[in-house]
């Protein structure tokens, strides 16, 4: 997005409260919105008007400044305790994205080391304006490394929104493209609808048709096709986790991974080290499960009988023999991932 943009979310010091752009509206109307509740950001949050792992970091780490800046508890140990509590309703919006309890687990960190309660207000402030920015250098730093891996002319397919909206700015699966693109190199995306949400087509062509970088739309069950057809060099995606075993992504990401390397294309991920959920395996983690209207409805129009079934389940995993490379901002990380894991564990340890 043009840099005079404001964030996808940010903290209004004036105010004290927390601003952003209402992703439900994109691609027709673009509207910044602000919470000055963690009631607010809980309902922006379930409706995805702040959505995207990193993005989502950000907001719970604000979410817990809100509630910080807006207690009128005077004795440290209640004011402590409250903020605890709105950082565990927070938590409850969203299972799957690791960020999101990341980011409130960082600023709860700083709160639990204040000595006072205005110390912990300011503390919490400063670390989720530090969580937004540290998001910014950490998506252009990948996506230096990542854009090493695009040929100088090629056509790389995505799955959902891994873009600006999805993080502070520039993005990590777009925030690739957008670096390849800035290193000079002819990229086209192929950007997949992304059903139910459609974040594919309201959001990732949204931004990439205003930073001029070309981009086709296509539904996602036509991904294979464009892969057999010789159309599609390489994909690349984001994450909401990271476990040993597994990439957890968008609904839909799995089946382009099974596709692509049965077509012998690179399949890649981007996302930063605080995606990454190591002490933990595929089986152990919960999948968001998504409201029937989404799939029964468009709008006012009805897509399937009253009476019928809906499984709607939010993101899927794919197995990381399916991964040709993780892209961080730590570098590139290659399979044996059992390896070249224990370069990540080390910088959770020393965060
Ligand atoms: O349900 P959403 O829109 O929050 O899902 C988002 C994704 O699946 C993204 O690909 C992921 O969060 C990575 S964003 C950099």
């Amino acid at each position: 997005m043009p840099e005079s943009e404001p964030y996808t979310v940010a903290w209004e010091a004036e105010t004290g409260s927390i601003v952003y752009i209402d992703q439900t509206l994109l691609p027709g109307r673009y509207e910044v919105m602000r919470c000055t509740t963690t009631t607010d950001l809980a309902r922006a949050i379930r409706r995805l008007e702040i959505r995207g792992a990193p993005a989502l970091g950000i907001a719970g780490a604000m979410g817990v400044a809100l509630a910080a800046v807006r207690s009128t508890a005077t004795d440290l140990d209640r004011f402590q305790d409250e903020v605890r509590r709105a950082g565990d309703f927070l938590k409850s919006t969203r299972p799957t994205a690791v960020n999101l309890a990341w980011g409130i687990d960082r600023a709860i960190r700083k709160i639990a080391m204040a000595a006072s309660v205005d110390e912990a207000k300011a503390l919490a402030v400063a670390e989720a304006n530090a969580v937004a920015e540290e998001d910014e250098l950490t998506c252009r730093r990948l996506g230096g490394f990542g854009a090493e891996l695009f040929a100088d002319d090629c056509t790389v397919l995505t799955h959902c929104n891994a873009g600006a909206l999805a993080c502070r700015c520039w993005g990590t699966a777009l925030g690739v493209i957008r670096s390849a693109v800035a290193a000079g190199k002819n990229v086209r995306v192929i950007s997949c609808e992304t059903r139910p949400l459609n974040q594919g087509s309201r959001l990732t062509c949204w931004e990439l048709a205003r930073d001029g970088i070309d981009v086709t739309l296509i539904p996602d069950s036509s991904a294979a096709y464009l892969m057999r057809k010789g159309k599609i060099d390489l994909v690349i995606v984001g994450a909401d986790r990271i476990t040993q075993d597994a990439v957890f992504n968008k609904i839909g990401t799995y089946m382009h991974a099974v596709a692509a390397r049965h077509h012998g294309i690179p399949f890649y991920v981007a996302a930063p080290v605080s995606t990454f959920d190591l002490s933990r395996r595929e089986a152990e983690i919960t999948v968001e499960e998504r409201g029937r209207e989404e799939l029964a409805w468009c709008g006012e129009r009805k897509l399937a009988p009253d009476d019928v079934k809906v499984l709607n389940y939010a993101f899927d995993a794919t197995p990381l023999d399916l991964v040709d490379a993780i892209v961080t901002e730590v570098g590139v990380l290659r399979p044996p991932y059992a390896a070249s894991f224990r370069f990540i564990r080390t910088g959770e340890e020393s965060r």
